[in-house]
């Protein structure tokens, strides 16, 4: 079987479903259901003998390396961090709590684990490492796609957790041979996706008729990627990624803030009409820009196409088309996330 941290966020979450629709390989899902964690997301899992959910963080030692002890585990993913840039600004203690030394942690659990592994099980085992291509910094308009050999300059709390946690599991590749793998994503959406980031919170935002907030003038650049694409990415390298190396993963879709938030208007206006007839793009309104805000991300993919022959499947076009309509399908999911804590966020994050 193989064990999954942050199984209940929005990757990991899809991950989880994915990986059991196409195989019957069980998973342990271990995840600290912190405000980004949620079981409805599993919810169509509840009775599934092939998912076993614990309630732990990737820092307790103790339950880990129990789990692993007591389960044929022959690889780890590692979803879990704490995700989301703004409040990584506004308290950055969890960020490093959580994606340095919890994942020192768990490499130092997994690492013992796999030392005492017999020699077959040992060589077949992995431990994937999820990051982000945050770690790279940001691009000018006209700068060549992040590649797997450009440097490290993170510019964000968050960022810099998590290009401090690449670093620790290629350390622990050099120093002690734990066979990891590394992945680098851009930006994903669809399903699941905890309504505070950008195109959640544009969809939900624009339903319930109140603003859409563009941080600064709208024109920085992200490069999406629908989630189910980064799900089948970290298959095929957790299956076929050479050791010890890392794989950028993008959908080679660029897209400035400001039109991802006019195409999601226009999806709106086109499948669900505002009662008053009214574009959905009036709720458009520029709200301070975010401190440091990096301005363009771009993945260049062809390592991962050349080497493992992995493509995206969706366009931009068809996964926000399918994100909208999903948004619009499941009112229980959305209804329980935007309650309580969600809503402390919001105030705090927007104001008035
Ligand atoms: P998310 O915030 O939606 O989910 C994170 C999950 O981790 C939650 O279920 C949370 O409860 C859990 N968690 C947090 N701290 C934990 C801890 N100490 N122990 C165990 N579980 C803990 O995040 P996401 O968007 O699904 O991102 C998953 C991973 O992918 C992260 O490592 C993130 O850096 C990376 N990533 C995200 C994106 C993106 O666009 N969302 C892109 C590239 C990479
Ligand atoms: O690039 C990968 C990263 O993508 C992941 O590592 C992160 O975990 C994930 O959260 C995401 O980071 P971003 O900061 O790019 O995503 P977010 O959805 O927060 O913002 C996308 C863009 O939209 C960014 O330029 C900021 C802007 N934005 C965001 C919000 C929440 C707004 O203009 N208004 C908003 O209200």
């Amino acid at each position: 079987m193989i064990l999954v941290t942050g199984g209940a966020g929005f990757i990991g979450g899809n991950f989880v479903l994915d990986w059991l629709a196409q195989s019957d390989e069980p998973v342990i899902n271990v995840d600290k259901l912190t405000y980004a964690g949620n079981l409805d997301t599993l919810a169509s899992l509840k009775d599934d003998p092939r998912h076993l959910f614990v309630h732990a963080g990737i820092g307790d030692r103790e339950v880990i390396g129990k789990l692993l002890a007591e389960h044929d585990v022959r690889a780890v993913v590692n979803f879990a961090a704490e995700s989301h840039v703004d409040r990584s600004i506004t308290g950055p203690g969890e960020f490093i709590q959580t994606n340095v030394v919890g994942t020192f942690n768990l490499l130092d659990v997994v690492r013992h684990y796999w030392g005492d592994l017999p020699a077959d099980k040992k060589a077949a085992f992995r431990f994937l490492h999820v990051s982000t291509d945050e770690v790279y910094g940001t691009l000018s308009a006209t700068d060549a796609p992040f590649a797997e050999t450009n440097r490290y300059e993170p510019n964000s709390p968050y960022s810099a957790s998590k290009a401090a946690s690449d670093h620790l599991v290629r350390a622990w590749h050099h120093t002690y041979g734990l066979p990891v793998l590394t992945t680098n994503c851009s930006n994903n959406y669809g399903p699941y996706h905890f309504p505070e980031k950008l195109i959640p919170l544009v969809i939900l935002n624009a339903l319930a008729g109140k603003p859409l907030p563009i941080y600064g003038d709208g024109q920085q650049i992200r490069d999406w990627l629908y989630v189910k694409d980064h799900c089948s990415a970290i298959r095929r390298v957790l299956a076929d990624g050479k050791v010890g190396e890392t794989y950028n993963v993008g959908g080679w879709n660029e897209k400035a803030n400001l039109d991802v938030v006019n195409t999601i208007c226009g999806i709106l206006d086109d499948i669900k009409p505002r009662a008053d007839g009214a574009a959905y793009a009036s709720q458009i309104t520029y709200v301070q820009d975010r401190p440091g805000h990096d301005r363009r991300y771009a993945i260049d993919a062809r390592k991962l196409e050349r080497e493992l022959g992995w493509k995206p499947a969706e366009t931009f076009e068809t996964g926000i088309r399918k994100t909208v309509q999903w948004y619009l399908d499941n009112e229980q999911w959305v209804g329980n996330v935007t309650s309580g804590s969600y809503r402390e966020w919001i105030n705090q994050q927007y104001g008035a």
